[in-house]
């Protein structure tokens, strides 16, 4: 019986590639080779599935050089770097991994709040540069967490984990905005209140962004929204990268016209804005929100049993988009 062809195109759990290797011809990327779109498209062009990661971009003009492809699996929430609308016209099914990452990831979203709100990385900077001299009674005197008002901007399954942490844990108000309402049973369970966009922005004390990134939400925070927020307010993106404009944010930081800003993606990552880089009060990671072992294997199995099922005909645990 001849296996199907999957290519994983950057490294992986070794169990999990192996796991896989017994239900196809696997290409597997160990050596996590940064291909350009060209090699992509070299390499998948025989082959019918796909482990990808949000790096790799799934087009039209991929799509038509790798015809015998039918399904992409994302190890990733976000899916962003597929295009739907064209991988539906394919006839290709594309999977993300929703739900094992929430609650790792709301984790990641409150430690930044606290770590921007809190100074952290601006404390380790100067301990280490030897600048600590002495106690003093403003030294880094930061914001209040607790109590406080927190804002959040896009309210699905992460966004109502974070709701759930600020208003059980550490008694906030919670206001937020989204596409669509909660039902009063979700609002009632994360003590959250619904305000238009532009009450958001003026009244929290804490903004955390955690929408998806498309065509709309692109620059959803630039000057004119950093202008309506608070001199005082913490802005935070565990997102994606273009939802924030980083140019604006860092100018609207270096004039602490909020206070400061704590930022896991970045437009165009893994390159940064160069004045972020420059400014002290950010707190910069890597694109780590969902980065704990078990949870990254998670999500490693399930976009591996997404291609399992696709291809033992079961179809896909978790689609994002419906073919034929
Ligand atoms: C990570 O950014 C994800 O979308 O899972």
């Amino acid at each position: 019986m001849t296996l199907p062809r999957i290519l994983i195109t950057r490294a992986l759990f070794p169990e999990v590639v192996d796991h896989l290797s017994q239900h196809f011809e696997v290409e597997a990327n160990q050596a996590d080779a940064l291909w350009s779109p060209a090699e992509l498209a070299e390499r998948l062009q025989d082959k019918e599935g796909a482990l990808t990661t949000g790096t790799q971009r799934i087009d039209a003009a991929l799509l038509a050089a790798c015809p015998q492809l039918k399904v992409v699996a994302n190890m990733a929430v976000g899916y962003n770097n597929f295009d739907v609308a064209a991988m539906t016209a394919a006839g290709v099914q594309g999977t993300n991994t929703p739900d094992v990452l929430t609650e790792t990831t709301a984790d990641f979203g409150f430690a930044l709040l606290m770590a921007t709100a809190r100074r952290m990385a601006e404390g380790e900077r100067l301990l280490r540069a030897g600048q600590w001299t002495q106690w003093r009674y403003d030294l880094l005197a930061g914001a209040e967490v607790h109590g406080s008002t927190l804002g959040i901007l896009g309210m699905g399954r992460i966004g109502q984990g974070i709701a759930r942490r600020g208003a059980h844990g550490f008694g906030m108000q919670v206001i937020y905005h989204n596409r669509s309402r909660l039902d009063p049973a979700a609002e009632a369970e994360c003590r959250a209140q619904y305000v238009s966009k532009e009450e958001l922005l003026r009244q929290a004390d804490h903004l955390v962004l955690v929408l998806p990134y498309t065509a709309e939400s692109h620059h959803a925070i630039g000057a004119a929204e950093l202008a309506q927020m608070k001199p005082t307010a913490t802005l935070v993106n565990i997102a994606r990268g273009g939802i924030v404009d980083d140019a604006a944010l860092a100018q609207a930081l270096r004039e602490r016209r909020i206070a400061a800003a704590g930022l896991d993606v970045f437009e165009g990552e893994p390159q940064v804005h160069p004045d972020l880089l420059t400014v002290p009060n950010v707190v910069l990671t890597p694109h780590i929100a969902s980065a704990t072992i078990p949870t990254r294997r998670a999500m490693a199995d399930l976009a591996a049993d997404n291609l399992i099922a696709f291809f033992d005909g079961r179809g896909a645990l978790t689609p994002v988009n419906r073919i034929g």
